[in-house]
């Protein structure tokens, strides 16, 4: 296993609340050994032990549950350094050292094209991974450089882009369930389920990341990546192994097979909005562009919601809807599989019977399935619904994501041809939004998101 990861954006949120916690999981769970050295670089001008007393902080509030001996163990591992991601010489004295490296870039999207030319002359050596976070380039133009840069840097299976949902245990347990239940399979097309829900609804809102926020809005933030990745779990077909070339073939393949939108159809399928001032677990929610840091020109959109079909064999006639947004009343997060109504119902009975769902949790971590049984009554419909708690992983997600970076196993990564499969997915509405064909609707923070039918 790796025992030196740089990671260029040490003093950000995603630094705080997912990679140090991420690390001090794996060292309570045996997997980071004690020569294991933390390089962080920021542009803030600390020095080491600046550095350290931060971490510990973030730690204490992020990873608390983790043992103390736990959490000091991995600040005692950490160096730090101020850098300019743009300046060759700066990067390579981050990574210097013995032995290979993980360069992990947890930095705006603007900046990977400087960050990795600047690694490109730092001379890493061999083995040397690279890790970048989603999205992956601002569009499809900017993501097929992005990969011409770093095919130049070092060997497709050292390139790490990273989407921490699939690293998720429920999200496994998509592949999981569907893939080791016979009587699942013959059922998962377009015969049987009539629409896939894909919701990631959260009512956490802008929490102070305009920086980054406002120049991506929740198309970029969420569809182009966490969602669309989810809809290739649903929707691949079997693949041969788990291995990286077997499972993201299998996904290239459902990205390929999505329909182009039209205008036409971006206008009745798609739709975006921002929250305004609402009330939300009972605090006032400043209005989405009254947030600090917020640029109101650029019209960013914190809800997205986008109807996707597949041309293919299996799932011609599916609908699937992907749909996420901010400061919305509840959290809703979850893979909801829709089939058909019966063909036909016996005489004689009453009462609905309503069509299966089969909903997997994404956060809680939970699967149910809806079925009609016989109610108290006899002849009488009603529902019936099974629920299966999923167990706490052993592993957070950006634990489990960074111990792939470390091992080596691409996998969970996406490979960069599903990077630009996936812009070229989403460019058509890009474009059309921003002409304006489809409107920017409001919903009051606290809501169930925008009124139905405005589409
Ligand atoms: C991130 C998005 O990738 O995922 C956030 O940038 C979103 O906007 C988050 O809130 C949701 O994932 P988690 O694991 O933080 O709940």
């Amino acid at each position: 296993m790796m025992e030196r990861l740089a990671i260029f954006g040490a003093t950000g949120d995603l630094t705080a609340r997912y990679l140090l916690p991420g690390l001090a999981a794996l060292r309570a769970a045996g997997h980071l050994g004690d020569s294991f050295q933390l390089a962080g670089a920021g542009r803030h001008d600390w020095d080491t032990a600046e550095f350290r007393c931060w971490a510990g902080a973030q730690l204490d509030r992020h990873a608390g549950e983790l043992p103390a001996s736990v959490r000091d163990t991995v600040v005692a591992a950490s160096h730090y350094r101020r850098a300019d991601v743009s300046d060759p010489a700066e990067v390579a004295a981050v990574v210097a050292g013995d032995g290979p490296v993980a360069a992990y870039l947890a930095l705006p999207p603007a900046v990977f094209p400087a960050a990795v030319s600047a690694l490109s002359e730092a001379d890493l050596a061999p083995g040397s991974r690279i890790v970048l976070e989603k999205p992956f380039g601002e569009d499809l133009d900017s993501a097929v450089e992005l990969n011409r840069l770093l095919a130049d840097l070092m060997p497709e299976q050292a390139v790490f882009r990273v989407d921490h949902f699939l690293a998720m245990t429920t999200v496994q347990n998509v592949l999981g369930t569907r893939l080791a239940n016979r009587m699942l399979e013959p059922v998962w097309n377009a015969a049987h389920i009539a629409e896939v829900d894909i919701t990631w609804d959260e009512s956490l809102a802008l929490e102070g990341r305009a920086g980054y926020y406002d120049g991506a809005g929740a198309l970029k933030d969420m569809v182009q990546n966490h969602l669309l990745q989810l809809l290739c779990l649903v929707a691949m077909e079997p693949p041969i192994s788990l291995g990286e070339r077997d499972l993201r073939d299998r996904k290239l393949d459902v990205l390929r097979s999505v329909q182009p939108l039209t205008d036409a159809d971006i206008v009745h399928r798609t739709r975006r909005a921002r929250y305004t001032a609402g009330r939300l677990d009972g605090r006032e929610v400043p209005a989405y562009t009254g947030e600090a840091g917020v640029d109101t020109a650029r019209r960013t959109e914190t809800f997205a919601e986008v109807e996707l079909e597949l041309d293919n064999w299996r799932w011609a006639g599916t609908i699937f809807r992907l749909r996420s947004g901010k400061a919305l009343r509840r959290d809703r997060k979850e893979v909801a599989v829709h089939f058909r109504h019966v063909p036909h119902l016996p005489l004689g009975h009453s009462g609905e019977a309503l069509p299966n769902v089969l909903r997997f949790g994404l956060d809680p971590e939970d699967v149910t399935l809806d079925l009609t049984g016989i109610g108290a009554s006899a002849h009488t419909f009603a529902p019936l619904t099974l629920t299966a708690r999923i167990d706490p992983p052993e592993l957070p997600a950006y634990g489990r994501l960074l111990l792939d970076v470390l091992d080596g196993n691409a996998a969970l990564s996406i490979r960069g041809d599903e990077a630009e499969e996936a812009w070229r997915v989403l460019t058509p509405v890009l474009s059309a939004w921003a002409k304006d064909l489809v409107p920017l609707d409001e919903y009051p923070a606290g809501s169930d998101g925008p009124a139905e039918g405005t589409r």
